[in-house]
């Protein structure tokens, strides 16, 4: 098995669980060998574009597609809760910190405040995630517009999830293509199996611990480079690299530097995600009329280049980066994006840890020294004073 490292008897080592089988699930299917991506047994090629991203959350929680009345009375509740506690409010100011930072800490203060926040059962904790998913769009809206110096926009009850969230943070309506694309967006990020964010959201509630640590563990786990935080990287390298020419050349550089590009690799995909190109299509839609055109093509160029020389395929946060470049988030907000619309799988994969639980609690194969002999007690350190 790739990533074995270690072994004693029968027992083995596999560096970063490459592959390991760690629970039973019913929520999503990743066929990394062929590239496909099943929520709940329906191929996200099928929805992606069509389905509105609210819907496809009540599709990861429940196991179904809700009904139209079912889809209605969510966006309501949905809608009504958007609006962020004066606590909350309080954390926006702080236009230094990381993005993520100020979400995980903002989530973890909501779970403070909630009088119901240690209830587990399915039906609270569905709750919560409603309340949380409403809210986190505003919370990172917001933050986009601190961070640039502009007040906060509150959310307008009569526009969509995903239309409301682009006006947040402009303060202008978007148009139908805009919303559109954020729609789609939202969705391909939805959910994920067993990535790290996920897995560390299962393990908090696999102690019986509360949805809010879950929440504010699995931030934790996103925030980071190899994972969700990749995605605040690539903006940055397509402006370095600035032109469709320059890209074999600065691929030339980077490899023999053995570097990293962000937005490239999957441990599962290994030749295909099947989200890039639909997250590609949103790019080039919602790339006409920006002042920036040439950056998709810079986008396509580097893809390209990168899979004939490394054949390392774009993953989730390639294209989405350019698409929510063009659509105004700044680049330091993209990781914070992931985290407003992967909620939605974090919860499905609370739910179902917590209906069939089992602590989750590995082994490590023991390398340190065996019985050493133990100093007199006058010669440790610490000892009590006599
Ligand atoms: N750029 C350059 N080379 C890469 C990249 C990359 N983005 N990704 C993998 N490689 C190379 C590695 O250097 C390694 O090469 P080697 O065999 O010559 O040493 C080979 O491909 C295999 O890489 P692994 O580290 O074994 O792959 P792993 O499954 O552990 O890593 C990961 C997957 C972490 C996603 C990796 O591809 C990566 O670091 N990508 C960049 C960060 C990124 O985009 N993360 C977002 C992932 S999606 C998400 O979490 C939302």
């Amino acid at each position: 098995m790739s990533g074995a490292i270690a072994s004693r008897g029968d027992q083995q080592v596999v560096a970063g669980l490459d592959g390991v089988l760690a629970c039973e699930s019913a929520i999503t299917l990743v066929d990394g060998d062929n590239g496909e991506l099943f929520f709940r047994g329906y191929d996200v090629r099928d929805f992606a574009e069509q389905a509105d991203y609210l819907a496809v959350v009540q599709l990861l929680w429940s196991g179904r597609w809700p009904s139209p009345a079912e889809h209605a009375a969510f966006d309501r509740q949905v809608r009504s809760r958007r609006g962020l506690p004066p606590e909350m409010l309080r954390l926006i100011p702080m236009q230094s910190a990381n993005p993520m930072a100020v979400l995980r800490t903002a989530v973890s203060l909501l779970g403070a405040l909630d009088p119901l926040g240690d209830v587990t059962s399915p039906a609270a904790v569905v709750s919560q995630a409603t309340t949380l998913l409403a809210r986190m769009p505003t919370l990172v809206a917001a933050l986009g517009r601190v961070r640039r110096g502009l007040p906060t926009i509150a959310p307008d009850p009569e526009l969509g999830h995903a239309a409301n969230y682009l006006y947040m943070l402009h303060g202008i309506r978007p148009t139908v293509d805009e919303a559109a694309g954020l729609n789609t967006l939202m969705t391909l990020h939805a959910e994920h199996e067993l990535n790290a964010s996920t897995f560390t959201a299962r393990i908090v509630v696999g102690t019986l611990s509360d949805y809010y640590s879950a929440i504010t563990a699995a931030l934790g786990a996103l925030k980071g480079p190899r994972h969700g935080g990749a995605i605040d990287a690539v903006l940055p390298l397509l402006r370095d690299i600035g032109s469709a020419e320059a890209v074999p050349a600065y691929v030339d550089r980077a490899l023999a530097e053995r570097r990293r590009l962000p937005g490239f690799g999957h441990r599962v995909y290994r030749e295909h995600d099947p989200r890039a190109p639909l997250q590609a299509a949103v790019a080039q839609r919602v790339s006409a009329d920006t002042q920036e055109p040439m950056l998709f093509d810079m986008a396509r160029s580097l893809e390209a280049e990168l899979f004939t020389r490394k054949r390392l395929p774009a993953n989730v946060d390639y294209y989405a980066a350019v698409a929510l470049g063009y659509l105004g988030f700044p680049p330091d907000l993209l990781t914070s994006f992931i985290a407003s619309s992967r909620i939605a799988g974090w919860t499905a994969h609370v739910l179902e840890q917590t209906a069939d639980n089992r602590l989750i609690r590995p082994r490590a194969l023991y390398r340190g020294p065996r019985r050493r002999p133990c100093p007199p007690p006058a010669t440790l350190q610490g000892a009590p004073p006599q």
